[in-house]
């Protein structure tokens, strides 16, 4: 974890925050998962995230087996619980056909249903993404947020990171090795720390 970044002031009344980060791919060796690790080593003091690596247990969305399993079956109830108890989602998202992943729109479909609490609603969300095509995830980067409107979340607006021609930014080691990539995903997840501290207001208004 990095100190806290130049010029940053330290608040008081700051709290740790706490993220889940989510990537849309199975591939076991994702660009979207190697940039949310490498966006880990770069938080501010303030903000820990952890990573959701169980994407692949969770089936597919089906009417009929949430109302059999009450809500869905264990893997998705547990990553309702995680995502209820962050203070915010940080979605690395693939380019598929010019869309976002398969399995992520999945997700966002079970997670949109009401259950004992509806855990997108007001949740502050930041969207990345890496892909090997030359436009960098920006046409799956705009439909997840479209997607995401339909929740409720609260989605960070700016800045944006569309991470291209991935395979070209990324060492062996899976180090992102490009300088203007790594700027922008220092500057993103500064950004990204301050929407959890300032999405936090509309919540609490909400909860009263
Ligand atoms: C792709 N890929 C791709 N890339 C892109 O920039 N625009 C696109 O529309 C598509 N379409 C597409 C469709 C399908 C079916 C596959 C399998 C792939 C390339 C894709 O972005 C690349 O494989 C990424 O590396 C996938 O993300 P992960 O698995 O590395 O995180």
């Amino acid at each position: 974890m990095n100190p806290l970044p130049k010029g940053a002031a330290v608040d008081a009344r700051s709290r740790v925050r706490r993220a889940l980060a989510i990537a849309g791919s199975l591939r076991s060796g994702s660009y979207n998962r190697l940039l949310l690790a490498n966006a880990r080593t770069m938080t501010p003091a303030y903000l820990e995230i952890r990573s959701y690596d169980d994407l692949a247990s969770i089936p597919l969305f089906d009417e009929d087996l949430e109302q059999r399993t009450s809500g869905g079956p264990d893997a998705v109830k547990a990553l309702r619980v995680l995502v209820a108890e962050a203070d915010g989602l940080l979605i690395s998202t693939p380019e598929y056909n010019q869309s976002m992943s398969g399995v992520l729109k999945n997700v966002v479909d079970w997670l949109s249903r009401a259950g004992p609490e509806e855990v997108l609603i007001g949740k502050p969300i930041a969207i990345m993404g890496a892909s090997g095509g030359r436009w960098g995830t920006r046409l799956a980067q705009a439909n997840l947020r479209q997607v995401l409107t339909a929740t409720e979340s609260l989605v960070m607006p700016q800045p944006a990171i569309f991470v291209a021609e991935a395979a070209k930014v990324f060492d062996e080691r899976g180090q992102l090795s490009h300088d203007l990539t790594r700027k922008q995903l220092e500057k993103f997840m500064l950004a990204f720390s301050r929407w959890l501290e300032l999405m936090e207001t509309p919540r609490l208004l909400k909860a009263q």
